[in-house]
């Protein structure tokens, strides 16, 4: 997929839903608070939430304490909206709008966080892409928390097709230099209330 056609279809889906009415919604993101923590960063780590979209993750980083938080997404209606909702709070912030498989990080980041954004990116190319830009943007010592629909998840996510995986098949896919610390699975519920069984993996990279 072209990142024009890409961007497209994400601008289209937050200009004509409403928070809730998107599968991935959540009211607390819980399990990606309790990862971050698992790691154990101080509060002027630099966390990266990749895909962030309009969750409300960065609500909950600023409101702990975290001063070095930055949002990307390849939609700017996304980023919109959570900063609206932010209000002035939303200053403290780093905002970027792009396609993370062309992202030119500015920055090193202690903490990577990717909530159903990688499980998208169904081609080669474009995943080592990803892994180039997470290479260049976390270095050793830093941490790596993805979560992706699990191997007996859902097929399709937004009516896109993605890739599902387990631990050991993300393991394969990030290559060697990161070092797996946790895995877990996890049951979302959409606010339909069907679930949709994700894959929760945390690395360390070592090298
Ligand atoms: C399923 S949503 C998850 C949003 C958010 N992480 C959450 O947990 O609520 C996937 C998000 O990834 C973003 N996305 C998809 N492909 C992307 C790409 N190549 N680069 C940057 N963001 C992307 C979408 O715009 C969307 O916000």
């Amino acid at each position: 997929m072209s990142e024009e056609v890409r961007k497209t279809h994400w601008e289209t889906v937050y200009t004509t839903r409403g928070e809730n009415e998107v599968s991935w919604f959540q009211d607390n993101p819980a399990l990606s608070l309790e990862l971050i923590d698992l790691v154990r960063p101080t509060h002027d780590a630099a966390i990266v939430d990749i895909g962030g979209g309009e969750s409300r993750l960065v609500d909950n980083l600023l409101a702990r304490g975290f001063e070095r938080v930055t949002v990307l997404d390849i939609s700017q209606a996304a980023l919109d909206v959570a900063k609206a909702r932010l209000g002035s709070r939303a200053s403290k912030v780093q905002w970027i709008a792009v396609d993370v498989t062309e992202w030119q990080p500015p920055q090193t980041f202690e903490i990577w966080h990717d909530r159903a954004a990688f499980h998208f990116l169904v081609d080669a190319a474009d995943r080592a892409a990803y892994i180039a830009r997470l290479k260049e943007a976390v270095p050793p010592g830093g941490h790596v928390i993805i979560g992706t629909f699990a191997i007996d998840g859902p097929e399709k996510c937004s009516g896109l097709p993605v890739n599902r995986y387990d631990a050991a098949r993300l393991a394969e896919e990030l290559g060697t230099g990161f070092a797996l610390i946790h895995a877990r699975r996890h049951d979302h519920v959409t606010p339909w209330k069907s679930e949709q069984r994700f894959q929760f993996c945390v690395f360390r990279r070592t090298a």
